[in-house]
C-alpha cells in the first residue's frame, strides 16, 4: 500500500499575478516537475491593472502541458495523477457570458484602483460602516465588488449582458474551472468558486459562507440578473468536475484555494496561532485564528483561511495584504531600468551599507493594511546628490519588511498574542538581505523553509485529501518542516535603532496621504 500511496501524484494550478505555474507533487510533497510561463500585465491607465482572461487560460493549458512533458521524461503518464488543485492570484475579477462563455472584458486585476471614486461614494453611503462585520473586508478598492460594480456601470457589453441575464461573475479560479470543464460548451457548465475566494469578493458571509443578500444589495447586485459561481469548500471529489481536454483529459479538479490560503495550507499552518508571510507581487500575512472568525479592530482583514469540507469545520484567518512587494522590484527593473533580472535587483540592495537616508513607500495601489490609504501615491523620501540606485534598491525591499512590521503590531493587538516566529515563502523571500532586514526591523526569528513551492503544495494538499492521496491534516505535518532544511534569519538591530526606523517609515506613511484628488 504504502509504494502505491507515493505513486499517486497531485497536479497543481498556481495562477498567479505574473505567472502561471503547473507543478506536480509525489505523495511526500516534493515538486518533481513544473513548468512556468510570464503573461503580459496590461496597465492602459494610471491605476489600471488588467489581464486578457483568455490569455490566462492559454498560458495554464500551456504550463499543463509542458510539465506533463517533463513528467512523461520520467516515465509517468496522466494515469499517475490522481487528482488536481488550483490556486489562484484572488479579488481579480472576470466577466463573461453564460451563453458563449467568452469574456466581456479584461480582468480587472487585484491592485487596480479605477474604483478609487466609486469606493469614496460606497463609503458615504448607509450601511457602510456594517459590511465588515458581515463579510470581513474593509470597504476599499480591493475586493471584487466594487470592480465588478464598475464594470457594470462603466462597460455597456457588461451593463447589456446583466440586463438581458448573461452576465456570468466569477474571480480567476472560477473562470479557469470553467473553462478547463468545457465552459459553455459543457454538458452541465461548471461555475463554482471556494469559500477562500468567496470571502475576497465582499458577497459571502463569513460565517454561512453563503452569499449575504445585506451585501449584495449594498452594492445593488440583484441576483436575478447575474451569474454568481455557487460557493464551495476548498476541497472535494466532485464540485469542480473534471479536466475537459488536453492532456489531463477526465482528471478531477478537487482543491481550490485563494492563493495565500494556499500557502498558510502548504507550510501546514493548521493550528491557532501559526502564521505565515507570503513574499510574491504583494505580500500577505495569515494568521490562523481557528474556527471562528475575528473581525479585526486594527485594519486587518478577516477571511478563510482553508474549507475542507467533509464535515470538517473551516478555519479563519486574520490576514496583514501587501499590495507592493516583488511589484517593486519589478518596477525598478521594468520601469526605471535598474536592472535586467529582479535578482540583480537584491544584487544592487546589497551593495550599499544601508539605506542611506531613503524611505521609498511603495503605495503604487494606495496603501492597503493596516493603513488603508486609497490616495496614497507611491512617494521616494530622503534623495540627496548621495542617493545611489543601490539606496533605493535597499529601500524598495525594506519597504515591505516595514508594512509587515506594521501589521505584526495589529495583529498583536487584534489577537492579543505576540508571534514568536514569522514563517515565510515566496519569490522575495529568497533574498537573505530582505529576510535578514525583516527580522531586525519586527524583532522576530524569521522562519524559511527550504521548500518554497508552498502555494502550489496546498492546492494540491487540497485535492489530495479530496481524492485519498492523504487521508488526515496529521499525514502532512512534517512535510515543509523536516529538520534540517530550514533557515532561521535572527534579529540583530538593538532594538531602539530598529524603532526609531519603522518610526521614520510612518512618519513617510502620513506624508503619503491627502493627494490632491483626480
Ligand atoms: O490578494 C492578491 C493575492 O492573492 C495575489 O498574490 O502571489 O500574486 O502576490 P500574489
Amino acid at each position: 500500500e504504502e509504494e502505491l500511496r507515493h505513486g499517486w501524484f497531485v497536479g497543481s494550478i498556481d495562477q498567479g499575478t505574473t505567472s502561471s505555474r503547473f507543478l506536480i507533487f509525489n505523495g511526500e510533497g516534493d515538486p518533481v516537475a513544473m513548468h512556468q510561463i510570464e503573461f503580459e500585465n496590461l496597465y492602459p491607465k494610471s491605476g489600471w491593472h488588467e489581464h486578457d482572461p483568455l490569455e490566462l487560460l492559454a498560458s495554464v493549458e500551456e504550463c499543463i502541458e509542458g510539465a506533463m512533458r517533463k513528467f512523461g521524461d520520467m516515465g509517468y503518464s496522466r494515469r499517475d495523477i490522481r487528482s488536481i488543485g488550483i490556486t489562484n492570484q484572488r479579488e481579480t475579477t472576470v466577466v463573461w457570458d453564460s451563453k458563449t462563455g467568452e469574456p466581456l472584458y479584461n480582468a480587472v486585476v487585484w491592485p487596480d484602483t479605477r474604483t478609487k471614486s466609486l469606493v469614496r461614494d460606497l463609503k458615504a453611503r448607509d450601511g457602510a460602516d456594517a459590511l465588515t462585520e458581515l463579510c470581513g473586508l474593509p470597504l476599499s478598492t480591493y475586493p471584487s465588488s466594487v470592480k465588478l460594480l464598475w464594470l457594470i456601470q462603466n462597460v455597456d457589453a457588461v451593463a447589456r449582458a446583466y440586463e438581458e441575464g448573461r452576465l456570468a461573475f466569477g474571480t480567476v479560479d472560477s473562470w479557469l474551472i470553467y473553462r478547463l470543464n468545457g465552459g459553455a460548451n459543457a454538458t452541465k457548465p461548471v461555475h463554482v468558486t471556494d469559500s477562500t475566494n468567496a470571502s475576497r469578493t465582499m458577497f459571502m458571509n463569513l460565517r454561512t459562507l453563503q452569499y449575504d443578500e445585506k451585501l449584495l444589495q449594498f452594492f445593488g447586485i440583484d441576483r436575478t440578473k447575474i451569474h454568481l459561481p455557487r460557493i464551495v469548500p476548498s476541497s472535494d471529489p466532485e464540485c469542480f468536475g473534471k479536466v475537459a481536454s488536453g492532456v489531463l483529459t477526465g482528471v478531477p479538479i478537487a482543491g481550490c484555494l485563494g492563493d495565500q490560503s494556499s500557502a498558510l495550507v502548504g507550510q501546514c499552518g493548521f493550528s491557532p496561532g501559526q502564521a505565515k508571510n507570503t513574499y510574491g507581487t504583494g505580500c500577505f500575512l495569515l494568521y490562523n485564528v481557528g474556527e471562528e472568525p475575528v473581525i479585526s479592530r486594527y485594519g486587518l482583514l478577516a477571511t478563510v483561511a482553508y474549507d475542507f469540507g467533509g464535515g470538517r469545520k473551516p478555519v479563519y484567518a486574520l490576514e496583514g495584504s501587501i499590495a507592493v512587494a516583488g511589484a517593486g522590484v519589478k518596477f525598478l527593473q521594468n520601469n526605471l531600468g535598474f536592472a535586467t533580472q529582479s535578482s540583480q535587483i537584491t544584487e544592487l540592495a546589497e551593495s550599499v551599507e544601508d539605506n542611506g537616508g531613503v524611505v521609498f513607500v511603495t503605495a503604487f495601489s494606495g496603501l492597503f493594511a493596516p493603513y488603508w490609504i486609497d490616495d496614497a501615491k507611491g512617494t521616494l523620501f530622503g534623495i540627496t546628490q548621495h542617493t545611489s540606485k543601490g539606496h533605493i534598491a535597499r529601500a524598495t525591499l525594506e519597504a515591505t519588511c516595514y508594512q509587515t512590521r506594521a501589521i505584526l503590531d495589529a495583529m498583536a493587538k487584534d489577537s492579543g498574542h505576540k508571534l514568536e516566529s514569522l514563517a515565510v515563502d515566496g519569490g522575495l523571500s529568497n533574498s537573505d538581505l530582505c529576510m535578514q532586514t525583516q527580522a531586525d526591523v519586527s524583532g522576530i526569528p524569521v522562519d524559511r523553509p527550504a521548500m518554497r513551492e508552498t502555494t502550489a503544495l496546498g492546492a494540491a494538499i487540497a485535492a489530495g485529501l479530496a481524492t485519498g492521496v492523504w487521508r488526515e491534516l496529521g499525514d502532512l505535518n512534517g512535510m515543509v518542516n523536516r529538520e534540517g532544511s530550514r533557515r532561521v534569519f535572527w534579529p540583530g538591530m538593538e532594538r531602539e535603532r530598529a524603532d526609531r526606523l519603522f518610526e521614520k517609515w510612518n512618519q513617510a506613511v502620513e506624508m503619503c496621504r491627502g493627494w490632491v484628488r483626480d
